[in-house]
């Protein structure tokens, strides 16, 4: 999107295969990546941020409306301390260095996951961007950080619970009711969910929303990954049937 003219605008139907509104993406690989080249595993999270500007630049080309990432889980806290600064310290500079251009460039910043553990000044970052860019339509990022599907699920359930004792709702819910105690309250589920690095799990991502994804595991090490990467993903996407629990029609 650092391109100058109006780079979010989708390739002109016709162009290309209709892409999935929403992709979610867990981002996996940044220490093998500079294991391999002998660096400290702080360089592939370096290297990882610009993989993640280069995907999210491309997302919104190749007419997607919706990118969720994973880039700090519940269970990263497990890490070196260093480690996890380093983590923390990348999502301050690309959110400080990045919200004015994407604010621009009508991208609306969201950041799901725990902001009790945050940092102060952190968590007020956070709340700045998606403050400032609540009012954009083109292109969604949302950013998993301090993130656990379990415990995301378990912190709507005890909003229900107390909501429920207030006298507030009753106990009938419904998965769209539900749904929107989530801190995922008001995105599409993603219909096409990518982990890259060659492993085969969901790890405790997205675990309510991505019932009915389409998984899409791809060997490349997230430091490498780039617009052809997503273009195949996007390619193999459009090779599926999504049938939601249906049959296809017309099947014997
Ligand atoms: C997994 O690689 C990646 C992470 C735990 C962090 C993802 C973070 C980024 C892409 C950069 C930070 C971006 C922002 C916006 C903060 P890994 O370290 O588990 O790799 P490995 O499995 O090869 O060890």
């Amino acid at each position: 999107m650092s391109r100058a003219a109006a780079p979010l605008d989708p390739v002109p139907a016709g162009d290309q295969p209709a892409a999935p509104r929403h992709v979610a993406i867990i981002m996996d690989g940044n220490g093998r990546w500079a294991t391999a080249r002998h660096l400290p595993r702080s360089a592939g999270h370096e290297r990882g941020v610009e993989a993640l500007r280069r995907t999210v630049d491309a997302a919104g080309e190749l007419g997607i409306k919706y990118l969720t990432v994973f880039s700090f889980s519940t269970e990263n806290w497990r890490r070196p301390p260093a480690e996890v600064n380093t983590l923390f310290a990348l999502l301050k500079a690309y959110v400080q260095r990045d919200l004015g251009r994407l604010k621009a460039e009508g991208v609306r910043i969201r950041i799901i996951g725990q902001r009790e553990g945050l940092p102060p000044d952190i968590a007020s970052l956070v709340n700045k961007a998606e403050l400032e860019t609540s009012g954009n339509t083109r292109f969604n990022l949302t950013i998993a950080f301090n993130y656990g599907a379990r415990d995301e699920i378990l912190r709507a359930v005890q909003a229900i619970a107390r909501d429920v004792k207030a006298g507030v709702r009753d106990e009938n819910i419904s998965e769209s009711e539900f749904a929107a105690y989530l801190d995922t309250s008001g995105l599409p589920d993603p219909d096409l969910l990518i982990r890259t690095s060659g492993e085969f799990r969901i790890s405790n991502f997205l675990l309510w929303q991505a019932a009915y994804a389409e998984l899409l595991f791809c060997d490349v090490l997230w430091p490498d990954f780039g617009r052809s990467h997503l273009e195949e993903a996007l390619k193999s996407y459009n090779e599926r049937e999504r049938r939601y629990g249906a049959v296809t029609p017309g099947a014997g």
